[in-house]
């Protein structure tokens, strides 16, 4: 049975991955922000099991990696991300640690999640490590301008994961960014993706 861990499950596109991988007779594991997720994951059909974990803490990461030991995992999906609402003036700009706070989460944290679980996935069959962009990060794709915080950290994120998958492919690990294209997760939260039309 391979094994999937998926990052940022509360809601969205993650916890959507973790039903259907589940579904799929793989064993998952998710993460979430929240502790309250518990009872919701509880309830999806298959092996599930559930971690609270803020991606954003090298030491919570790091506590999960020692506790998972000698586990493999086949696949590890880069889901979490974060959103920062826009603010005044022409480049309606967030608070300033609002922004810092969206790179962190968003750029800055899949990389440690990587490096956490770099020998769990090293071990596995499938070896396959995912990371969710979108063209919202893509520079060359950026016509209507704006949204700063969250453009910037996926933009980033591109370059930390082919840097990844260059220093990953010592151990046959391949490292892929992948967009999943405009999907209305839960009401209330689409506004945030109201500029992108895919
Ligand atoms: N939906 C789209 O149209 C679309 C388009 C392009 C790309 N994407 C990408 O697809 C991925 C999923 O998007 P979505 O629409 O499903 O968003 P979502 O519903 O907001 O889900 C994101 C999840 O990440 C969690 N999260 C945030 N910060 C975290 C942290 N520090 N540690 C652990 N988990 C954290 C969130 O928890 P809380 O809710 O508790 O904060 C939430 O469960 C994102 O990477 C997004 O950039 C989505």
């Amino acid at each position: 049975m391979p094994t999937v861990r998926i990052t940022g499950c509360d809601y969205g596109i993650g916890f959507e991955f973790a039903r259907q991988y589940a579904s799929d007779n793989w064993r998952v594991h998710v993460i979430c922000l929240e502790e309250d997720s518990e009872q919701k994951i509880a309830a999806v059909p298959g092996d599930v099991q559930f971690h609270n974990v803020d991606v954003s803490s090298p030491t919570m990461l790091k506590s999960l990696a020692d506790h998972l030991q000698e586990e493999a995992i086949d696949l590890l999906i880069n889901n979490a991300a974060t959103f920062a609402p826009d603010g005044p003036g022409t480049l309606m700009l967030p608070d300033i640690d609002e922004f810092t706070r969206v790179m962190k989460v968003n750029a800055v944290a899949p990389v440690y999640v990587a490096s956490a679980f770099e020998q769990h996935v090293a071990r596995s069959e499938h070896k396959l490590i995912v990371f969710i962009g979108t063209r919202s990060g893509s520079i060359g794709d950026n016509t209507s301008g704006g949204h700063y915080a969250y453009r910037c950290s996926k933009t980033a994120l591109n370059m930390a994961a082919k840097s990844i998958s260059v220093d990953f492919a010592k151990h046959g690990i391949c490292a892929a960014v992948l967009h999943p294209g405009s999907v209305a997760t839960e009401t209330g939260r689409v506004g945030r993706y109201q500029w992108l039309k895919a």
